[in-house]
């Protein structure tokens, strides 16, 4: 049907008789002329349709945005180039224009930016869009530069099942009810960890796989029901085994899509010391802020909010220094106090340094009054504020104070543009086994529960779960978590209770767990892996905020896809196969 791309057409085709196929991007009618820039995946060319050509430039007058035409002619050399377009130099002058299809009101207009539900909806429009079509591609051209380099290196790439049984990663499962088996039910896997810890003991050493993963959980930005990991497993390995291998994978794929040389050898924090600086599991290490301890400085003080949590085993006290931030409005105090909030702070205390030099009378601030000389010292000497400088503080337990005053730093980090132009890519080791969920009042699995800890012994293990440390690692770049991973565990012994401490009895573990204790009592090999969000690496490599515009169809924060409408409601008889009932009032509509 076409000769060339339109967004390829250049000078050396001029004066040779093409064809173009795409869409009609614009359309601008003159009296003698028609102007059309027609569009395909490579971009933009401009065709005009001169009244001399009668059939043409009748067609013309039919056409508008978003016909899908055929456009034959002679390529000509433009009169006055256009700088702002790659093929500018050049035009094709119809000869014929067939409208392969028209195209109906659209929904809405393409060179704006249209809302988030029509673009799902109409998701066909949407990803016709160049910048969906170049964010689009960067994904492909990255997953193709992952297979290569894992190909070239001996990588098996292994399918595993989508119906399966839970392999829990801390979300809820997605369920597939058993038409031959009433009463039973699949799940999606939340990732193929277990099988791809069974096939290193099946002997097939080094796995990887472009793997689809199901996590019914609360979504956001980062995060969708479904998205696509790059599974990895090594067999015999340790931790840098691991962490080399993949930090170079990494690099290079930078390298080949992006033409970016990430650092040479990745920064490595542990889990505590990335709580501690910088309030986060994932730290943004392009913005220069960091939270400062100051519980040694004000345990003393009559002040409760400061003195209460810095005198407790469970709670702290930590200051964020914000150079020049002084100026900061009483008003934007208070919003940053309300987005704190959000993460459970019950307030925030500030301090403004307008002059040091000065003393307690250069110092504005609500708490200043609360703090003693000795104090106020203590606090100014920590965190080292200067002139100008502002200085907030997060007070009450642990948890809730690195939470909220992490997410302060980001904030304030983001909007006074504290946020450096580069890459800044580390690893964070040394996790917790376990971390209490009050909730359920039980341990529950940091990473998840085949995860290795540091300790060989199983009672040694069981004698201190509370500060065990993991063979965990994940790996952070520009804030986000793009993948994680850890040596498992390839003993039974240790295997078994690690779910003990989970809170996981010896029948809910046979029963959910049997096939790979069995397993590991074959001569498992000693393994570990990792797996990357391969929808994060590339919505960072685009350059985007959301995965959603890197998945091709993704669903909203509902989880619904608006194109086909899924999930909808089936059958009766359809569920009766199935052995499934829904609750009357939930069928509504079938
Ligand atoms: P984990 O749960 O850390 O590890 O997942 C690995 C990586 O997958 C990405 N990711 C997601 N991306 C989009 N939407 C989601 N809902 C989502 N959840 C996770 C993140 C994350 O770092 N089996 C282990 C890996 C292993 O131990 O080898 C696992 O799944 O980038
Ligand atoms: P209050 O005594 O509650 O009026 O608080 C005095 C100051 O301390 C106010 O500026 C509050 O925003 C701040 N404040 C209160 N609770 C906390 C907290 N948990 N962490 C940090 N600052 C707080």
């Amino acid at each position: 049907m076409r000769t060339h791309y339109c967004g390829l057409v250049d000078e050396s085709l001029v004066d040779q008789t093409i064809s173009l196929c795409g869409w009609v991007n614009t359309i601008r009618l003159q009296s003698h002329v028609a102007f059309v820039d027609l569009r395909d995946h490579e971009g933009l060319a401009q065709v005009v349709i001169e009244r001399d050509n009668a059939t043409a430039f009748a067609v013309a007058g039919d056409i508008g945005n978003e016909y899908c035409l055929r456009v034959t002619g002679t390529l000509r050399k433009r009169l006055a180039s256009n700088d702002k377009l790659k093929t500018g130099t050049v035009e094709l002058v119809a000869d014929t224009v067939e409208i392969l299809n028209a195209a109906k009101d659209l929904p809405f207009a393409m060179h704006e930016n249209p809302n988030e539900d029509m673009r799902m909806t109409y998701r066909y429009l949407d990803l016709r869009r160049p910048e969906m079509q170049q964010m689009m591609r960067r994904r492909i051209k990255l997953v193709q530069a992952l297979r290569r380099y894992l190909d070239e290196r001996g990588f098996q790439d292994v399918e595993t099942p989508i119906l399966t049984k839970a392999t829990p990663e801390g979300a809820r499962d997605y369920l597939v009810p058993s038409r031959v088996h009433p009463g039973q039910f699949y799940a999606l896997p939340q990732s193929p960890q277990l099988f791809k810890q069974i096939l290193m003991m099946a002997g097939f050493d080094r796995y990887y796989q472009i793997a689809r993963c199901f996590r019914d959980e609360d979504l956001r930005a980062d995060r969708q029901p479904e998205f696509t990991q790059l599974d990895l497993e090594f067999a015999f390995v340790e931790e840098k085994d691991v962490q080399d291998f993949v930090e170079e994978l990494i690099r290079h794929v930078f390298r080949e899509v992006q033409d970016v040389e990430l650092d040479a050898s990745f920064p490595r924090m542990t889990w505590a010391e990335a709580m501690r600086r910088f309030g986060s599991d994932k730290p943004d290490l392009r913005i220069a802020l960091e939270l400062v301890d100051i519980a040694e400085a004000v345990k003393h003080v009559e002040f409760k909010v400061f003195a209460g949590p810095a005198n407790d085993a469970n709670g702290r006290v930590a200051a964020l220094r914000v150079p020049g931030a002084s100026t900061l409005s009483r008003k934007e105090i208070d919003v940053l106090t309300e987005y704190v909030g959000r993460y459970g702070a019950k307030g925030l205390a500030w301090l403004k340094v307008e002059d040091l030099a000065k003393g307690r009378e250069g110092i504005n601030s609500p708490v200043a009054k609360f703090l003693d000389d000795a104090a106020l010292d203590g606090v100014l000497k920590a965190t080292g504020a200067q002139s100008g400088d502002i200085v907030f503080f997060g007070a009450g337990s642990w948890k809730t104070v690195t939470d909220f005053m992490g997410a302060l730093r980001l904030k304030v980090g983001k909007d006074r543009g504290f946020v450096e132009n580069r890459w800044a890519p580390l690893w964070i080791t040394d996790f917790p086994m376990f971390e209490y969920d009050a909730e359920e009042q039980r341990y529950v699995a940091l990473h998840h529960p085949f995860t290795a800890p540091k300790v060989d012994d199983a009672a040694q293990l069981r004698a201190d779960p509370h500060n065990a440390v993991s063979r965990g690692y994940d790996m952070v770049l520009n804030g986000n978590e793009i993948g994680g991973g850890s040596i498992r565990i390839h003993r039974p012994e240790m295997q078994s209770t690690v779910f003990d401490l989970l809170g996981i009895g010896a029948d809910e573990a046979e029963a959910k767990f049997g096939f790979l204790l069995k397993a590991l009592k074959f001569g498992a090999p000693p393994h570990g892996g990792l797996a990357f969000g391969i929808d994060r690496i590339a919505a960072l490599m685009a350059g985007t905020e959301s995965i959603r515009d890197v998945i091709a169809f993704p669903k909203t924060t509902s989880a619904q896809c608006l194109m086909t409408d899924a999930p909808s409601t089936v059958g009766v008889a359809q569920l009766k196969e199935l052995h499934v009932q829904v609750r009357p009032e939930e069928v509504s509509g079938v």
